[in-house]
């Protein structure tokens, strides 16, 4: 059983102990180093992947033990497979792996439009069967939901039922939350913090700055 919170229909808060405060207080703080920032991340992204395998639908499996015991255990229904939005959501496919061995993981590229600044697809790469599994969307921040809600629109095109769609993000707006709903309400959205709004420049606030450059860069 998973103690996290459903907040609203379809969108699941890690439950939000001590230890997940003190994470969240390390990568925040803006003097945080860039290995203590990758390590801490790292933690929260593993706990977000636990809790997108406890949302997966099971069977019951009857289980033979030694000295013929029999224990009324439980399988996992379906394949899953991961895709990250390049780049910040490649951080994230670690944990993924660290957690179901051989995963197959595809990649979605979305940049801003130089003319319109609009998103815009610039490359995927899916695994072909995609259309028969679960997805784990991996993006760490949904701030406006611009990006990920063109990467679910690729899923679609590809076959991908909708509440076979879980969006696991580290930090989430809730203007981002109310604008993947609408149009997307079958796709659960896993989160370790929901923060007050976007500023002027559509960064999370309180936040933690640009996910990508902490992790990647400095
Ligand atoms: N992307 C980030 O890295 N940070 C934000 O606050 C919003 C989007």
């Amino acid at each position: 059983m998973s103690s996290s919170q459903e907040v609203h229909k379809n969108v699941i808060l890690l439950p939000q102990t001590n230890q997940l405060i003190g994470l969240y207080s390390i990568i925040r703080d803006q003097e945080t180093k860039r290995g203590d920032f990758v390590f801490y991340s790292d933690r929260i992204i593993r706990l977000l992947v636990e809790e997108g395998l406890n949302q997966l639908p099971v069977e019951t499996a009857t289980i033979n033990c030694h000295g013929g015991q029999v224990y009324q255990g439980a399988k996992f229904l379906g394949k899953i497979c991961g895709v990250s939005i390049v780049r910040a959501g490649e951080s994230m496919e670690m944990g993924l792996r660290d957690c179901c061995r051989s995963v197959r993981i595809g990649k979605i590229l979305i940049q801003r439009d130089e003319e319109t600044a609009l998103p815009k697809l610039f490359y995927e790469k899916l695994p072909e069967d995609i259309s028969d599994r679960y997805v784990f969307l991996l993006d760490p921040m949904l701030a406006t939901g611009g990006s990920a809600m063109m990467a679910v629109e690729v899923l679609l095109s590809r076959g991908v039922q909708m509440n076979r769609i879980f969006f696991l993000n580290l930090l989430a707006a809730p203007e981002g939350i109310k604008a993947f709903q609408e149009k997307y309400p079958e796709v659960k959205i896993i989160t370790g913090g929901i923060d007050e709004k976007l500023d002027e420049d559509k960064y999370i606030v309180p936040g933690l700055g640009d996910f990508g450059d902490r992790y990647y860069c400095i």
